[in-house]
């Protein structure tokens, strides 16, 4: 799916009868730059930086508090995550249902319609955290859902894609990244989408150096292990239907140029149940992939 200007974006987001409750995009918001660094030391330097860039304090308060939670409970450590953080607006994403825009910075998983979810704060920064993604790599998302895991994404490389099964999900989502770029978050310009059967990845542009996958399923899809460059890191939740473990699946090519995979559960042996990863039969969406 090609990026769309911001008409098009708003009349998909009326097409696909969602009220927003955010504000008409008008260029309100400091464009993008790989320079831009809020400052981490205290919560007033904070909001005062981000509101020079145009943002709101209410909510920059909000990100700062989910901040020093993520930064207690261990959820996120390296420089760039933290940045990234810290830069993206989850309330613009979780904007698209009135009853939980005020919300997004809770740590729960928050509806966004179409019987799916948009992911907590603190699995969202631990599994960014895990794939390490250096600026430049190529990185691929299985469950663009709200737009929020790669809008993170967005910050850390310009190099992104991300597949959403539910067709006017995907539209609805594309519609919010136009609106917001032409707001001035010019970073989400990194983001490509497209609507599909993320099961399969996405062979024209592969391979990638890191995937994360944001649907649960039962085991790690062989295609998406085969877009996975040698050296490269995968994020997944797998396991049986609502309990899944988060692993770290990580591709390394030995020199007599025999691949091999090991894995690592993140939460070390915790149950994380998330959205099933659905399967798309004749354009429609029709039950998992799980053997
Ligand atoms: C937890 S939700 C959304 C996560 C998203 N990253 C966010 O925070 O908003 C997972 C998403 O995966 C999508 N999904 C499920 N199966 C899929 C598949 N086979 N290909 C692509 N997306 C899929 C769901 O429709 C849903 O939007």
């Amino acid at each position: 799916m090609k990026r769309r200007s911001f008409v098009s974006g708003s009349a998909a987001l009326a097409a696909a009868g969602i009220v927003s409750v955010r504000a008409a995009a008008a260029a309100t918001i400091k464009p993008y730059s790989w320079d831009l660094n809020p400052p981490t030391d205290t919560r007033d330097n904070f909001i005062a930086w981000g509101k020079a860039r145009g943002e709101d304090p209410y909510f920059l308060g909000q990100r700062w508090d989910r901040f020093q939670a993520l930064l207690k409970n261990k959820d996120i450590w390296g420089a760039a995550t933290i940045r990234a953080f810290l830069l993206t607006p989850r309330e613009e994403f979780a904007a698209v249902n009135p009853n939980i825009h005020k919300r997004a910075y809770e740590h729960a998983f928050l509806d966004i319609g179409y019987g799916v979810t948009m992911s907590g704060p603190h699995l969202q920064a631990r599994m960014t955290n895990v794939i390490d993604v250096k600026r430049g790599e190529k990185v691929l998302e299985i469950g663009t859902g709200s737009g929020v895991q790669s809008a993170y994404i967005a910050n850390l490389t310009d190099n992104a894609y991300t597949i959403e099964i539910i067709q006017p999900l995907a539209q609805r989502t594309r519609g919010v990244y136009d609106e917001l770029i032409a707001k001035g978050y010019t970073e989400f310009q990194h983001v490509n989408t497209k609507s599909a059967d993320g099961y399969y990845g996405w062979e024209e542009a592969a391979p990638f150096d890191k995937i994360i996958v944001t649907c649960g399923i039962d085991h790690v899809p062989p295609p998406l292990l085969q877009q996975l460059k040698a050296g490269g890191v995968m994020v997944i939740p797998v396991g049986p239907p609502g309990a899944q473990r988060v692993l770290k699946v990580s591709k390394t090519q030995g020199a007599d140029g025999s691949i091999t995979t090991s894995r690592e559960d993140i939460y070390g042996g915790k149950i994380v149940p998330f959205v099933p990863f659905t399967k798309l039969e004749d354009g429609k969406v029709v039950g998992t992939h799980n053997r």
